[in-house]
């Protein structure tokens, strides 16, 4: 029987080249994501989109009932959606925070636990992939500190169910990476861009499919036996 695995924010850069993996993978995909024509536009064997705002708890549970009524549980969860927001820190409105830790935390939060609970009962060690960022470690570049803190917040939560869920063999990791070409480069201007790509080691910005083969990895057999990790991947910019 093919593992069902759950990906967020599938239609964006990052997100179709992960979706691309697990199918490959031998994953049935169900994608959710806020951009319906994205999500049609991906449909084909294999896949399955679900319009949802992931800033919404309760569209979140209607989307895992959808869920737990067609397929009847999980295998895997793949926490990618999310965004960057550029304003500078003493003048970043309310709702701009808000809407920040909104996508990037509070909708990983209510997937995991919604996902957690279609967990139980299936073989195997299930998997929580939760993609974060550089940005939370390095403070060279230019991400602002909403992003940071909502980045931070999502690994902490990578290793409190790492560690509460172990023995049920729910393995949770972070993947950080730093930049890797997708829409989401169009938050900064070119010259801000030049600048955080030509810090990166090998000169150039890492590809969604470079990031998409370690979730593919840890979803894999393979990542069986690691849990409560943050893997940073960026071509070593940042050793030290
Ligand atoms: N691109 C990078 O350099 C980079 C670096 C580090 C981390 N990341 C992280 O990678 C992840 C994927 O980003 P990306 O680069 O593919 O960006 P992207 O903008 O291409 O994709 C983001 C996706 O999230 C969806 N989305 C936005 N708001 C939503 C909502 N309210 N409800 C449901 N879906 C919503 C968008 O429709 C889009 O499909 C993000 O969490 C981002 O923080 C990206």
């Amino acid at each position: 029987m093919n593992r069902i695995s759950v990906v967020t924010g599938a239609a964006g850069g990052m997100g179709r080249a992960i979706v691309e993996r697990l199918i490959a993978d031998g994953s049935h995909v169900i994608g959710l994501d806020i951009d319906a024509a994205g999500l049609a536009d991906m449909k084909g064997d294999g896949f399955e989109g679900i319009c949802v705002d992931l800033t919404s708890a309760a569209a979140i549970s209607d989307a895992f009932a959808k869920i737990k009524e067609t397929h009847g549980g999980i295998d895997a969860l793949v926490n990618n959606a999310g965004t960057c927001f550029m304003s500078e820190f003493p003048d970043i409105p309310e709702a701009e925070f808000e809407k920040q830790m909104a996508l990037n935390f509070s909708g990983a939060f209510h997937c995991c636990q919604a996902a957690i609970k279609l967990m139980a009962g299936r073989d195997g060690v299930r998997k929580i992939v939760n993609i974060s960022s550089n940005g939370a470690y390095n403070f060279d570049a230019f991400d602002p500190p909403h992003y940071r803190a909502s980045k931070a917040a999502l690994d902490t939560l990578t290793k409190d169910l790492a560690r509460r869920y172990a023995t049920d063999k729910i393995a949770v990791n972070s993947i950080a990476p730093a930049m890797t070409e997708t829409p989401l480069f169009g938050v900064v201007s070119q010259e801000v861009l030049d600048k955080a790509i030509a810090q990166m080691p090998h000169g150039r910005a890492m590809q969604p499919s470079e990031i998409a083969a370690w979730v593919g990895f840890l979803i894999s057999p393979a990542g069986d036996i690691s849990s409560g990790n943050v893997i940073i991947l960026n071509q070593g910019r940042d050793v030290r």
